[in-house]
């Protein structure tokens, strides 16, 4: 069992509270949803642009090791970490042949330099301090290195109705400005993408809506549409490509 940090800090829920919500969530939600899978499609199409030759490559948060799998088309020496224990077993025991550890990012002392790709989906939100997980894995990236990382987008976040969501679990959104701040000490940013464009409040919902979407069908096709709001930003999930300084 994990020893984790008890108290929490500035009134957030503590690791121990957030490695038992995530155990809850995983032992409930144990396959990517189609979302989750557009999401990896995209980021392996970027990690695979790359062409890195026999990467090592970690993935940050990596839940039930979904992710990590696909990685490991890329290269043979691919870890998974996350928080919650119960993942990283389920994990272990539909990949056995990949490498996963449990452990809190911010306790662990991983070799400095050693990666040459450090992917991390919906991670950043999920933490007490951002900048502190950036400096951390900008600390395991080799020089040139690079980053792939992702997060729900605070723009969307806050025009959506998602239903309820429990107390215990840190979110701190960003949008794409404030993304990228995070990232500039320690990387350069080369591409920033918007991904799966949803919301149902304010200017979302009439982009939304049946009637403005019918309005632009004579001139563009459903996926052009889609194409246009990912391009205005309006993409629920936020994806930068970045190189370490
Ligand atoms: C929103 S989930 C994303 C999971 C996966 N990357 C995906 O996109 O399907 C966030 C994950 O980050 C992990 N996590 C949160 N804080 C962590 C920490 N301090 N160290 C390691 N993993 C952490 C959680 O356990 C959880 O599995």
């Amino acid at each position: 069992m994990l020893e984790l940090e008890k108290i929490s800090t500035a009134g957030q829920p503590a690791f121990q509270e957030q490695r038992e919500y995530w155990d809850e969530r995983w032992n409930r939600q144990r396959r990517p949803n189609d979302w989750q899978l557009r999401r990896g499609q995209t980021i392996l199409e970027l990690a695979r642009d790359l062409r890195l030759k026999d990467p090592k490559i970690l993935d940050l948060g990596c839940a039930t090791g979904w992710f990590t799998a696909q990685l490991s088309g890329l290269g043979k020496d691919v870890t998974g970490i996350d928080l919650s224990e119960g993942a990283i077993k389920l994990a272990q025991r539909d990949f056995p042949e990949i490498h996963y550890i449990a452990g809190n990012i911010f306790e662990m002392n991983l070799p400095a330099e050693s990666m040459d790709l450090v992917v991390s989906q919906e991670v950043i939100a999920h933490v007490p301090d951002q900048h502190e997980l950036v400096r951390r894995i900008a600390r395991l990236i080799k020089p040139d290195g690079y980053l792939i990382i992702s997060t729900a987008n605070k723009f969307v976040i806050e025009r959506w109705d998602m239903g309820p969501d429990p107390d215990r679990h840190i979110k701190q959104w960003l949008t794409m400005k404030s993304f990228k701040k995070v990232l500039k000490p320690h990387f350069r940013i080369l591409k920033g993408l918007s991904i799966i464009p949803i919301g149902d409040r304010g200017i979302l919902r009439f982009l939304s809506s049946y009637r403005f979407n019918a309005m632009l069908r004579p001139l563009l096709s459903g996926d052009q549409i889609e194409w246009l709001k990912e391009k205005a930003g309006l993409g629920y999930s936020l994806i930068l490509l970045a190189q370490k300084k």
